[in-house]
């Protein structure tokens, strides 16, 4: 099922320095089983409108293309689960999360986070190379240097962290992927060094993608709970955004060759 329902049952921690602050939770689903999740909280005020949107649409998308994300979840909150958080100001954030939240299933131990200036051995250059294209198309700006917002395990990569997702809805002017100029923000992106001069190894990635039709696309949207829907942000601009650049990949590739 697509963003399977937990229900939140643990506090256990707030995820290192993040901006938005994430928590590990424990969970249960519907069959009573415990999931841990790290999970994004709609009611803390770094999360952007429409971020959780953004987050679970990409990781839908990313899942059907065959990318390595954890699986998503919709996290509910209930009121006795947030009053009873020792912490006071964890509490109050928690307290407004109430309801529905985003969460990915904790990845397990032994992931560490990409390292800056790694050099990727030969065998995950495809990897590489997918998430990038990935990236571009879902106008990502968020997997620097400076954030890589992956981690991995050996050639085993993990990709999270998509609430900046489709914010070029915000800019005044946006560029579409395959306009010129459309894909320059990927000159930060972790992999644009190691990819440059190279082979765009595509057609894998192409034809997942171009399986993903307009029905796939509705069922994302149906899938993700309308209050993580933004002003701009919403699920109607990024259904089209995405038929877009499927029907449009051919000279997405072309920029991205540009690009590199
Ligand atoms: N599914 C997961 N399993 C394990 N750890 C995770 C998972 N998702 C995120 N983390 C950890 O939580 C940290 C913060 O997550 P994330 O990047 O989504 O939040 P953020 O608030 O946007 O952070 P930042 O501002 O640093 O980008 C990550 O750097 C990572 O260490
Ligand atoms: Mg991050």
């Amino acid at each position: 099922m697509m963003l399977e329902l937990l229900i939140a049952t643990r506090f256990e921690k707030v995820m290192g320095s993040g901006r938005t602050q994430p928590c590990l939770l424990v969970c249960e689903n519907e069959a009573g089983e415990e999931v841990e999740v790290v999970a994004k909280l709609r009611g803390h005020p770094q999360i952007m409108p429409g971020g959780l949107l953004a987050e679970a649409v990409s990781s839908l998308l990313a899942l059907d293309l065959d990318l390595p994300v954890q699986t998503p979840y919709r996290v509910e909150i209930e009121k006795a689960f947030a009053d009873a958080l020792p912490d006071a100001a964890l509490r109050t954030v928690i307290q407004k999360s109430e309801g529905l939240n985003f969460g990915s299933a904790k990845w397990a131990p032994g992931y560490t986070i990409w390292p800056r200036d790694k050099t990727p051995s030969r065998d995950m250059k495809q990897s590489l190379t997918e998430i990038f294209a990935f990236d571009g198309l879902i106008q990502n700006p968020d997997r620097r240097q400076a954030n890589p917002n992956c981690a991995f395990l050996g050639t085993d990569l993990r990709i999270f962290d998509h609430e900046s997702a489709f914010s070029h809805f915000m800019s005044i002017l946006p560029v579409a992927p395959w306009d010129t100029g459309g894909l320059a923000f990927l000159k930060d992106h972790i992999f644009f060094q190691s990819l440059r001069g190279g082979n765009l190894a595509l057609d894998r990635f192409q034809g997942a993608l171009e399986a993903v039709d307009e029905s796939r696309l509705d069922a994302y949207i149906e899938a993700v709970p309308k209050e993580w829907n933004g002003q701009t942000t919403t699920g109607p601009k990024i259904k089209t955004h995405l038929m877009e650049c499927i029907a449009n990949f051919q000279h997405i590739r072309l920029q991205m060759e540009t690009l590199l």
